[in-house]
């Protein structure tokens, strides 16, 4: 009886099966992790060598107060009131904000290495070209250096 059944079994003839040849995908390689000093690196990779060192304005009252303002409406929120990376909307984001008040981090650039990373925007952060003119970058770093980043 069982044989029988397996003789029926291997006599029927299915149906034909076409082969198919799928599509082949090729992917793009993955993204290697986002690593800050990568990003630094190339974003700055195209900077003129000759940027200014040191901020004009850090000692300078008035542009201070003036990006004092700026920085709370326009950098608050991601690096926090203290200047300490903490803001509101932190830890929302892919990375965490430049803590200013780690020194060896803020030393790793100089002045005009951070307004050209500002004006031209970090890839792979939040940092999209700012909308702000060179003037008040120069004025809010100066806040930020003085206010936070004194040692
Ligand atoms: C939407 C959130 C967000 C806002 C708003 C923002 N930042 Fe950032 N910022 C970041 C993040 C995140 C990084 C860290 C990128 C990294 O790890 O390389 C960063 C990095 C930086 C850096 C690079 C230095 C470093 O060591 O990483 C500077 C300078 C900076 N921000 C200044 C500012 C200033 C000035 C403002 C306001 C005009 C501002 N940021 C507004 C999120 C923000």
């Amino acid at each position: 009886m069982v044989g029988g059944l397996l003789i029926l079994a291997c006599g029927e003839v299915g149906p034909t099966v076409e082969p198919v040849v799928e599509p082949v995908e090729v992917l793009a390689p993955a993204p290697p992790p986002f690593t800050h000093d990568d990003a630094i690196a190339s974003a700055l990779a195209q900077a003129p060598p000759e940027l200014p060192a040191e901020n004009p304005s850090t000692n300078d009252a008035k542009a201070v107060e003036t990006g004092a303002a700026l920085y709370e409406a326009r950098c608050a929120a991601c690096h926090g009131i203290l200047g300490d990376g903490d803001g509101p909307a932190a830890a929302a984001l892919p990375q965490r904000p430049a803590d200013f008040t780690d020194l060896s981090r803020w030393t790793a650039t100089n002045h005009g290495q951070k307004i050209w990373l500002l004006e031209k925007g970090i890839a792979g952060t939040p940092h999209a070209p700012s909308k702000l003119s060179h003037e008040e970058l120069t004025d809010v770093l100066a806040y930020v250096e003085s206010t936070f980043a004194a040692g």
